[in-house]
C-alpha cells in the first residue's frame, strides 16, 4: 500500500489515505515520466540556455545533474534531449553501466553519428576524418564492436587518439566529431545518465574533453546525471578545482519549491482542496 493525501472537508483538514501500490505514480530509478514534471523550470530553462549558447558557440560549460536516488535525474535528463532535439540538435543518450568503460559505450553511438554527418549535404571531409579517429581510439583502447563491421574502406588516422591514454584520446575524439558536426552546421549534445558507475580515469577524460570543446568554441555539450557531488568528483579525479569548476555545473536536484506542491494540487489531484495548508502539508509529508 502506499499513502496519498485527501481532503476532508468533514475536519477541514487532509487525511492520508491507503491506495493500491498498482497505481503509485513515483517509481524510482526507473525515469518514467511523471503525470506532471514539477518544480524543475529553472533547471529546464538553464539547459535551455546552455544549449542555445553551445549552438551559437559561445563557450559553455557542461551540465551536471546530481541529487539523491529517486529524486528525478533521469527525467529530467530525458526531458533536457527533448529540448535539444527541439533545437535541431543531434543527441546521443546513454546510460552508464556498472562494468562497461566508457570507450565502448560510446563508439557506436559516436560511430553512427558520424555516418549519418558523412550522409549530410555539404562540402568537406571532416567526418570522414571523424570516421578515421574513431577507427583509431576504438583501435588503441581495443573495443570489439562485436559484429558490427566499422566501413571497410576506413583506414585509422594514425597519431590521433590512438595513444591508449583515455585522457589524451577522449578530448582528441570530441574534438573530430565536434568538428565534423560543425562542418555540416549541426550540434551535437552527448547525454550520459548513471556517471557514478565511471571510474576516476573515464571522468577525468569526460572533463578534460569538455575542456577541449569550451576552449576551442565547438558545439558539442554533455549533460550528464549521477549520484557524485562535485566534491567527489574533484577528489576522485584530481583535477584542479578552477578546472572543473570552469567546466562544469553542478545542479543539484532536491526538494522542489514549496510553491510546487500548490501546481500539483491545481493540475493533478481531484477531490483535494486546493488551499495553502493542503499544499504546505503536502510538500512537508512528501520532503517535496
Ligand atoms: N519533478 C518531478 N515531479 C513529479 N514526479 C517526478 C519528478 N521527477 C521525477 N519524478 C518521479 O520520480 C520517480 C523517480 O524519478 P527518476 O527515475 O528520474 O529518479 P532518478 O533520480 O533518476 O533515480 P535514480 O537515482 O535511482 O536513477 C519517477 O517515478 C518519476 O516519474
Ligand atoms: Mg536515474
Amino acid at each position: 500500500m502506499y499513502t496519498e493525501l485527501y481532503a476532508d472537508p468533514s475536519i477541514h483538514g487532509y487525511k492520508l489515505i491507503e491506495k493500491d501500490p498498482i497505481k503509485n505514480p513515483f517509481s524510482p530509478g526507473a525515469g518514467s515520466p511523471p503525470p506532471e514534471l514539477v518544480g524543475r523550470d529553472p533547471i529546464l530553462e538553464q539547459a535551455r540556455i546552455l544549449l542555445g549558447r553551445a549552438k551559437a558557440k559561445r563557450p559553455e560549460k557542461s551540465m551536471l545533474l546530481t541529487g539523491l536516488r529517486g529524486v528525478g535525474k533521469t527525467v529530467l535528463l530525458n526531458e533536457i534531449e527533448r529540448l535539444a532535439r527541439a533545437e535541431q540538435y543531434r543527441t546521443i543518450l546513454v546510460e552508464a553501466l556498472e562494468d562497461k568503460p566508457l570507450g565502448p559505450l560510446l563508439a557506436p553511438y559516436l560511430r553512427t553519428l558520424l555516418f549519418d554527418l558523412d550522409r549530410m549535404a555539404g562540402a568537406g571531409d571532416k567526418a570522414k576524418r571523424g570516421l578515421r579517429v574513431l577507427r583509431s581510439f576504438i583501435g588503441a583502447l581495443k573495443i570489439n564492436m562485436g559484429d558490427v563491421s566499422f566501413g571497410l574502406d576506413i583506414d585509422p588516422q594514425t597519431g590521433t587518439a590512438d595513444s591508449g591514454d583515455l585522457e589524451i584520446d577522449l578530448p582528441s575524439l570530441f574534438i573530430a566529431v565536434a568538428e565534423a558536426a560543425e562542418e555540416r552546421k549541426c550540434a551535437v549534445a552527448v547525454l550520459i545518465d548513471e556517471l557514478q558507475y565511471f571510474s576516476a580515469k573515464e571522468l577525468g577524460a569526460l572533463i578534460m574533453a569538455m575542456h577541449r570543446m569550451q576552449q576551442l568554441q565547438l558545439p558539442l555539450v554533455l549533460l550528464g546525471a549521477g549520484i557524485i557531488s562535485g566534491t567527489r568528483l574533484g577528489i576522485a579525479t584530481g583535477l584542479v578545482t578552477s578546472v572543473l569548476a570552469a567546466t562544469m555545473t553542478f545542479v543539484r536536484n532536491g526538494r522542489s519549491a514549496p510553491n510546487s506542491a500548490k501546481i500539483v494540487l491545481k493540475r493533478g489531484m481531484k477531490n483535494v482542496s486546493r488551499n495553502a495548508s493542503t499544499a504546505q502539508a503536502m510538500h512537508a509529508r512528501t520532503m517535496g
